[in-house]
């Protein structure tokens, strides 16, 4: 058995619920490659991941929503930015696993109902928007409303770092298993991976890609700034390496990240990521979200045109989905 066999069979006797369409496409993008002068690139459909418009939240809630069913809970509860894929796709999982969902939503910038907001309503969640700041302050709030579920005779699990983190790394090593065999099947050993991440999604690309061996380097784009992000990373990667019984044990020098593309907040557009989602729509037919791919692929484009991946270099770009967000952010879109 080869191992990457064995990993996937790691990952089989995690306990997971199915929710997606696996294995993603891995799709060549020769207009892209074009225009912008050379590399191969290919685009990882995690926004095709089948469950409320896709997004790399469907793979990570396999494993974090399985952990919550072992574990006996019949209601999850969840919360972040008002705009948060996550929870929309959480919500939508609830529902297909008949599942009580409560969400507790920062207010915010975008608190409108439109784009994720309104799919969280439309797919029967209890949801509120409260004033307390997205982290450690709506995480108390999570936990509380648990609580008082509890004594309604509810069982809730909270999803909430760093448990959640390690399970959705674990739910990336599988990603980086079915692209190390896209790869195979499509003749291609890709230099180059390009993700949204700050978290679990990273965790696991470099954990699985350390595990096979492969050439690929994963970079990935913050779209929020966290001091400890790369601690969190490497203690996330490890915790799925300890959860999946693999040897590999990742080290901050193998986590390559970038603040340099956030602008000016999480969830703020800049002019280069509105540049780049209409250059991907309008030469593959792709779109990117604003908040996280979008800013990824601005990072991309001039990580080309600076010469640090050569003309004959092979990308893989990671679509972590997100596009319900392109709803609600509509007027910076437009103008
Ligand atoms: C579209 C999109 N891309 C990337 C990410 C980052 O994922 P992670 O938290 O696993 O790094 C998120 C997380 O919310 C997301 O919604």
């Amino acid at each position: 058995m080869n191992t990457r066999e064995r990993l996937i069979q790691k990952i089989a006797q995690m306990p997971q619920v199915h929710l997606g369409h696996f294995p993603t496409p891995l799709e060549e993008c020769p207009r892209l490659s074009e225009a912008l002068g050379g590399p191969r690139i290919f685009i990882k459909r995690e926004d095709c991941s089948g469950l409320a418009f896709g997004g790399n939240k469907v793979r990570q809630l396999t494993f974090t929503i399985g952990d919550a069913v072992a574990q006996g809970a019949d209601t999850i509860v969840h919360g972040a930015a008002s705009q948060s894929n996550h929870c929309r796709q959480t919500a939508a999982a609830c529902g297909k696993l008949g599942l009580n969902c409560y969400l507790r939503l920062a207010r915010d910038h975008k608190s409108i109902v439109q784009g994720n907001l309104l799919l969280d309503h439309l797919a029967g969640a209890d949801v509120q928007v409260v004033d307390v700041p997205f982290g450690p302050e709506l995480d108390v709030v999570k936990y509380e409303l648990a609580e008082s579920l509890k004594e309604q005779g509810l069982k809730p699990h909270v999803i909430a770092s760093p448990r959640s983190t390690a399970l959705a790394a674990v739910a990336f090593t599988w990603c980086i298993a079915e692209i190390h065999q896209q790869q195979q099947q499509l003749g291609i050993d890709a230099e180059h991976l390009y993700t949204a991440s700050a978290g679990g999604t990273q965790a696991g690309l470099v954990l699985g890609a350390k595990t096979l061996g492969m050439k690929l380097k994963p970079f990935g784009c913050a779209p929020i700034h966290w001091d400890d992000k790369i601690e969190r990373m490497r203690t996330a990667a490890n915790t799925a390496a300890e959860l999946l019984a693999l040897d590999t044990r990742v080290t901050d020098a193998d986590i390559q990240n970038t603040d340099d593309y956030i602008g000016k907040a999480y969830g703020y557009l800049t002019s280069e990521c509105i540049e780049a989602l209409k250059f991907v729509a309008n030469t593959e037919g792709i779109f990117l979200d604003p908040v996280y791919t979008a800013k990824t692929m601005a990072c991309l484009i001039e990580h080309i045109q600076q010469g640090q991946i050569g003309s004959d270099d092979t990308v893989i770009f990671l679509h972590t989905g997100g596009t319900p967000a392109l709803f609600a952010y509509h007027e910076e879109l437009a103008s």
